[in-house]
């Protein structure tokens, strides 16, 4: 499979043919494979009618403003996961959960470059020796963060893992996290907490097959090719 990452023309250009150039030959070097794509929607008819049939799920780009109310610790209960810093012990456990979401091939260097890196700030949740969830944060810009991905095996796990990243990287209130969510989800477990703005809505278009996603465990999408 290959994944359309981007695609534009700088504004000054647009309407006159460059973009059906850039598209044409975007798309030769794409061979005979299962192209996938994220369609603005603007867009989203003419990929269905060039080549791009197969609709999938669509993924709602958030904004949420840190409130007060989200800053509050809350008791953690006996029963609870621990929750630590990402090492090379817990990496197998992590690619394991990751595997049982998206079970396309290939998927492990995907995981690493969301999970591993300069900036990026990575939690595992661990429940009797088992990764049961995780999730992975980095700064943006000042004042703004990204929620890369959280999954996890229930709604509990996955709220713990968001307040540990909030807490690591001392978010303070009117801070910004930008997050994802697949489908019409909710902002997930202390983000419900924040001033939400829904920023755009796209949709996962493939040119051959869908690939199917386990969503069960998916709170926050480890984005891209799935
Ligand atoms: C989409 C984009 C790359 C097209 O570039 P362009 O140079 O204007 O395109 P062209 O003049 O070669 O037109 C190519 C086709 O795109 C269609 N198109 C261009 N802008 C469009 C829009 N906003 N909505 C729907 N169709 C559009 C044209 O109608 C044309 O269709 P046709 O070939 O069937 O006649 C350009 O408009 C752009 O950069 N848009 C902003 C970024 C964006 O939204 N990218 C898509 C992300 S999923």
């Amino acid at each position: 499979m290959t994944f359309v990452a981007n695609y534009a023309v700088l504004p000054a250009y647009r309407g006159n043919g460059v973009g059906r150039k850039v598209w044409t030959a975007v798309m030769e070097r794409a061979g005979d494979v299962n192209v996938i794509l994220d369609a603005v929607p603007d867009m989203l008819d003419w990929y269905m009618r060039n080549g791009f049939p197969v609709k999938g799920d669509t993924t709602s780009y958030y904004h949420v403003t840190v409130t007060s109310e989200m800053l509050v610790p809350t008791p953690v209960p006996a029963t609870s996961c621990s929750v630590e810093p990402l090492d090379d012990q817990l990496w197998p456990g992590v690619v394991r959960l990751d595997q049982l979401t998206y079970p396309s091939p290939g998927r492990e260097p995907i995981l690493r470059a969301f999970l591993v890196g300069d900036g990026i700030h990575t939690l595992v949740a661990r429940a009797a020796g088992h990764v049961v969830g995780f999730g992975s944060i980095h700064k943006m810009w000042e004042g703004h963060f990204g929620l890369r991905c959280v999954l996890a095996q229930d709604a509990h796990t996955a709220d713990q893992l968001i307040r540990g990243l909030l807490s690591d990287l001392n978010l303070r209130v009117g801070n910004v996290v930008h997050f994802p969510l697949v489908g019409d989800a909710a902002p997930p477990g202390v983000l419900a907490l924040g001033a939400v703005e829904h920023v755009i809505t796209v949709t996962r278009l493939y040119s051959k097959h869908l690939i199917p996603i386990r969503h069960k465990n998916i709170w926050i999408p480890v984005s891209d090719i799935a």
